[in-house]
Order: structure tokens, then sequence, then C-alpha cells
């Protein structure tokens, strides 16, 4: 097939958005340039008013305030046990005694009282810095205890302008003291998706115990998180491409390199291709897979559903059975809940044929057409349909068997740490893209290890979505089978039958335990009896609830892995599995939400793949 210009291209992108990513970092790794705006969190007490926060932090009107904080009626009166928002300019500063090194924060100058020290100095500023910090930052290093009166000293507010390696699509996050980094994520004031990002910008937050300040995507007053701003031009942030500037820009580009692609393969397999309107879709639909690198395939698609001709591929039987030697046996690939399944080549593509134990009915013939434009580098691409007879379904084919097997099978090299965390991602990022982007937007409700699947480059495909709309508009009587798989399935949906999208984020995270531990979904008792069978979600609660939460965690951890997996990699992958299988739906985060823990989880596992020290177990060693 070579390497066609359209294959190039995600590659570029990747390329300018890993350029991007050395622009604005948290505090403390260093920065080069800082942003306009970060917010300080500041804890209310009786002692205070508005006011007096402002001039602490240099306003001379408090009503300046008014746009951070639109919750309060009115700035006059603001209750103590609440926090008022402090904007300021967040500056890429360097340390007085040494500096070459850089850090992100404000400098607010103060002068100071009589007796006071710097522990009441910090408090003062409600704790956005520390006695520590304030000593470090100040020349002057008076004893703590005795700082002259009418002194000047800087009270340094740390803060952050986001990171281009998380996501582009916070920019503006507010500097929070936090008293014990243990509660931090139990505090109700945060919203789930806050807290997974919470975990992900504040990793401090996995090492347990201790005080400090975190950072956490803050909104603009009009009620929208900011885009991390593109510095210069460098960065091409997630989206940008896509909405309107699709239309003026990718619009023409697309045009030129579906007519290069078109013509490529019309040239090479044009006899194969039924018709040439159908090769023109065949184009495109490829075309637009291997252009979109994450968030704008809706754009792009809806974009080339104008250009292309809107016609799904329809095979007869007959193609079908010459395909597949008569459904022979030696064919056969494998066997789900729904039937067989049955490798063939079709169009020039490897395939695999669904064979359904049903008929499909005209709502459902509906539903195929939409499924056939659905395109995702990470799930399992719909080619067509064959209704003859029974009803078929072609997809692509994936060449190197499903999660289940890699994990729990044989004949599988056991996967290594990085591995499992990119099948993580890809399957979170197919999952997110049928969760918000596709139209309609579509619920999985049978995620699990073996509806993953695996290409040669062990990248992994979600399968079978949008099948349980087949259970639904048609033939229900004529299916035995419930939808789901046991040991995936919420509370919630098992009870009541509940559906929404977070029926896939509990899978998902079971799918991660699975990742973890290399164990089943429901894992059987050693006496073999049905009774003594756990589910993994409860062993791992189990675990992480026991007295020695590090120990129980440590049994569960594939074997297989060795030694070799970053410590605070598992933990963070336990703590996000965790939140997916949270009993109370609301409280689990969105795929969108995982999708950025995962990417931060694969940067660290990069980067500790480059030192690959060979850590000894920090969890039950030290
Ligand atoms: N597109 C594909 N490419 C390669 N192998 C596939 C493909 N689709 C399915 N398979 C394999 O065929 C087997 C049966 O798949 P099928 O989806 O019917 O059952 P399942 O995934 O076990 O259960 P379910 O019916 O709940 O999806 C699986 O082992 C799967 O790995
Ligand atoms: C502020 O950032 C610096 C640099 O990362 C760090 O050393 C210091 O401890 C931080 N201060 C506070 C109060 O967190
Ligand atoms: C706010 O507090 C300061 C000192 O703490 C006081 O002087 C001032 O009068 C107060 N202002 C209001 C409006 O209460
Ligand atoms: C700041 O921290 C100190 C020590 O932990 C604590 O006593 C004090 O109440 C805190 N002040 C505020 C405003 O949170
Ligand atoms: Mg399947």
């Amino acid at each position: 097939m070579g390497a066609p210009l359209p294959l190039l291209l995600p590659f570029l992108l990747l390329l300018l958005l890993l350029v991007a990513s050395n622009t604005a970092t948290a505090a403390g790794d260093g920065c080069n340039m800082g942003c306009d705006l970060a917010l300080g969190s500041y804890y209310v007490t009786p002692n205070v008013n508005v006011s007096y926060i402002a001039s602490l932090f240099g306003f001379s009107d408090y009503r300046e305030l008014a746009k951070y904080n639109r919750g309060f009626p009115s700035l006059d009166y603001v209750a103590a046990g609440n926090r008022l928002d402090v904007p300021f300019t967040c500056k890429c500063l360097t340390l007085p005694s040494d500096r070459a090194s850089t850090y992100l924060a404000a400098s607010f100058p103060h002068k100071v009282d009589t007796g006071e020290t710097y522990v009441s100095i910090a408090s003062k500023y409600s704790n956005l810095t520390t006695a520590d910090w304030l000593q470090a930052t100040n020349t002057n290093t008076y004893p703590p205890n005795n700082i002259p009166a009418n002194t000047i000293l800087n009270v340094i507010v740390n803060c952050t302008c986001g990171d281009a390696r998380i996501s582009a699509d916070y920019g503006l996050f507010r500097t929070f003291p936090v008293k014990d980094w243990q509660v931090l994520a139990s505090i109700s004031e945060f919203s789930p998706d806050q807290k997974a990002l919470l975990t992900i910008y504040n990793p401090a937050i996995h090492s347990g115990t201790g005080s400090g300040i975190a950072y956490i995507p803050a909104k603009d007053p009009d009620g929208s998180y900011r885009p991390l701003k593109s510095q210069a031009g460098k960065k091409v942030p997630a989206g940008a491409i896509a909405g309107s500037v699709a239309a003026g820009l990718v619009a023409p580009v697309l045009g030129v390199l579906l007519f290069l692609f078109y013509r490529r393969r019309k040239a090479k397999q044009g006899a194969l291709l039924p018709s040439s309107n159908e090769s023109t879709r065949l184009a495109s639909t490829i075309l637009i897979q291997k252009l979109s690198p994450s968030t704008t395939e809706a754009d792009v698609a809806s974009l080339a559903a104008g250009i292309t001709v809107d016609k799904s591929v329809e095979f007869t039987y007959q193609e079908l059975f010459n395909a597949t030697e008569g459904f022979h046996i030696t064919h056969k690939i494998g066997q789900g809940g729904f039937g067989a399944v049955y490798y063939a080549e079709l169009l020039g593509e490897k395939a695999a044929i669904k064979k359904m134990d049903m008929q499909a009915t005209q709502e459902f013939l509906a539903e195929l057409k939409v499924l056939t434009h659905v395109h995702h580098l990470n799930l399992v691409r719909l080619i067509g349909y064959c209704t003859e007879s029974s009803l078929f379904l072609v997809y692509e084919f994936v060449e190197n068997g499903n999660l289940s097997q890699h994990l729990h099978g044989t004949g599988y090299e056991p996967l290594s740490w990085a591995e499992r965390v990119r099948i993580a991602l890809d399957s979170a990022r197919g999952l997110e893209y049928i969760h918000e982007h596709t139209v309609p937007v579509y619920i999985h409700r049978d995620i699990k290890s073996a509806n993953i699947l695996i290409d040669k480059n062990t990248r992994a495909k979600v399968a079978d979505f949008g099948l349980t709309k087949l259970t639904e508009v048609g033939g229900a009587s004529l299916l035995t089978r419930v939808v789901g798989t046991f040991g995936y399935m919420p509370p919630e949906y098992v009870r009541y039958g509940d559906v929404s999208r977070k029926v896939d984020v509990y899978a998902f995270g079971v799918v991660l335990y699975e990742l973890i531990s290399a164990k089943d979904a429901i894992v059987r008792s050693t006496d073999g009896s049905a009774s003594g069978s756990r589910g993994l979600v409860y062993l791992f609660e189990e675990a992480l609830t026991g007295l020695d939460p590090k120990e129980g965690l440590q049994k569960l951890i594939d074997p297989k892995l060795g030694d070799d997996y970053p410590v605070d990699a598992i933990l963070m992958m336990t703590h996000l599995a965790n939140a997916c299988t949270e009993e109370d739906p609301k409280l689990r985060p969105t795929m969108r939400s995982v999708v950025v823990a995962l990417m931060t989880l694969s940067s660290m596992t990069e980067f500790w793949d480059m030192k690959n020290p060979g850590l000894v177990n920090l969890m039950s060693g030290r």
C-alpha cells in the first residue's frame, strides 16, 4: 500500500503538538513565559472582609474582584467559610539564590507588622504560600519568628498556566491551598471531572499525606474553560482544526488529498471495486480515518460527507459465500454471543464477517448505514453488510486477537506496561469518540476485554459498538441474550436497567483493572464454587480499603509484569479504575477526562521507559 500523504498527516500534526509541549509548564519545572491570568483561592475567615483581601494582593478597589466572583450577590458581604477567587498575573520568576531555576508565580509586596512570622504571613495569605517558601524567596532571611516590623517582604504565590503535554483544553488554573492531600480528592466542592483533573495536574496527591498547594482548572467568567493559549503559533490545539477553520482551510486540502488518493486507489485496484461511486466512498472513508488524529474526526467526516457519494457497501450473499469458501470451518475465527465470525478478503481488504443469528429489521438497516460512516482509528470499522438469508456484518479484520486473549490466554507474549497503557488510551479514545463526537451519540453497553481488538502494531480498537441498537430496535424476542456481560455491568444497570454513558465508563474501569491484574472480570474462587466468585471491582476495593492498601494492591498486580513498571503509574491507573467503577454513576468521570488522565499516564510511562531505572519495589520496600 505504500505510505501515501494522508498517512503522514497525523504524524505531522503530532510533531507540531510535541514541539508545542515545551512551552508553559507547571511551577518548578522551569518556565520561560507566564500567562495573563491565574486565580488564587482565598478562604474567607471571620476576621477579614473583601476589601482587606483585595489590598493584600495589591488591588486598590476590591470591586475589581467582582468579575471572577460572580457567585456572590455582593462583595460587600462575603460570609466566612466561602472561597474568593483572587486574579493575578502568573509570571516566570527566578529564585534569588539560584538565578537559573525558574518557577511560575506572582509576587506581592507585604509590609510586615510587629510580631508577624513567616507562618502567620502565610496564613494571612490563606496559605497560598508557605513559611518555607517565603524564606526561600526572600533574600533578607530574618529569623522566622523575629522579622523586623515594616520590612517589605515578597509574598510569592505559585501558579500554573497549563501543560500542553496534558491537555490543550485547560489554560486557566486556580491555586488551591491543601491541608491534606488525602482529603483533597474527597472534597465535595469538586465535581467528578474536576477530581479527575485534580489527580492529573497534581501527582503529589498519589503520594498520600502532606500539605501544599494544588492546581485545578478554572472557568472564565463566561462559564467555560479557557483553552491553553497557543504560543507564537507553535501549538496546534486539539479542536482548532475543527470548527469554523475547517470549512475554510481543510476543505481544499482535503479535496486535493482525496483526489490524489482516489487516483492512486483506482489505478491500483480499480477492477476490484464495484463501481466508481463506491471507490470514491472507500477512498474518502480511508482518508478520514487516517487524517484525523484525535478530536477532529466528526468535523472532517461531516465535511467529507458533502464531497462524497453517500452509499454504504452492501454485499451479496454470493460474494460472502465465495470469500469464505462457503462459510467453511477453516475460515471461522470465533464465536460470540450473536453468532460466528469468519475471515475473508473482500474488496482487496482483509475482513471479519459476523454472521448474526437474526434478521435485520428496517430500523436496524437504517442504523447500519449510519454505522458504516463512523470512522476512528480506535474503532473497528464496519465496512458493510449483507441481509440475504440472514444478517451479516462485514468489519475490517484486526490481525492480533483480542485483549482478553493477550491478558488471559496463552500463545501471546505478556504485554509490557507501556503496551498496556497504550491499549488503555487507544480504547478510551475510541469510546470517547462514540460518546462525544458521533451523531447520534452511542453507548456501547458491551465494553469488555474481548471487545477490544489488537492490531499488528499492538494498537487497540474497540469492536461491536452500535450493536445494542440491534437488540433495541428489532427482534428483541429472538434474543435470549442480555446485553452486557457480567462482571462489567454497573449496579444501576443490573438493578434498574438504567443506561447512560457512565455504563461504559464503569466497564472501562473493569478493563483497566484487568490490564493491571490480568485477572478475569469475574474471579472464580479456588474451590470452584460459584458462591465464591468475586468481581474484580470487589477484589480491588477490598484491597484498597484494607489495612495495608499498598500490600493489597501489590498482590493484585499481574506477576507477568515482574518489576518492570513505574509504581506511580500503576497507582494512578488504579485510582482511575476506582473512579470509573464508583457505585454512583454521577461520581464516575466522563470518557473525556479518562482520556486526559491516560495521556498523562502515558507520558509518565514514556519518561520512565527512557531512563528505565529498574525501580526496586517502592511499594513494599522503601
Ligand atoms: N474485526 C475482527 N477482526 C478480527 N477478529 C475479530 C473481529 N471481530 C471479532 N473477532 C474475533 O471473533 C471472536 C468472536 O467475536 P464476537 O464479537 O462475536 O464475540 P465476543 O466479542 O466474544 O462477544 P460479544 O458477542 O459480546 O461481542 C472474538 O474472539 C474476536 O476476537
Ligand atoms: C512553589 O514552586 C516551587 C518551585 O517548584 C517549589 O519549590 C515551592 O515549594 C512551591 N511553593 C509552594 C508553597 O508550594
Ligand atoms: C474591612 O476590614 C478592615 C480591616 O480589617 C476595616 O478597616 C474596614 O473598615 C472593613 N471594611 C468594611 C467595609 O467592613
Ligand atoms: C494555614 O495553615 C496553618 C497551619 O497549617 C493553620 O493553622 C491555619 O489555620 C491556616 N490558615 C488558613 C487561613 O487556612
Ligand atoms: Mg465482540
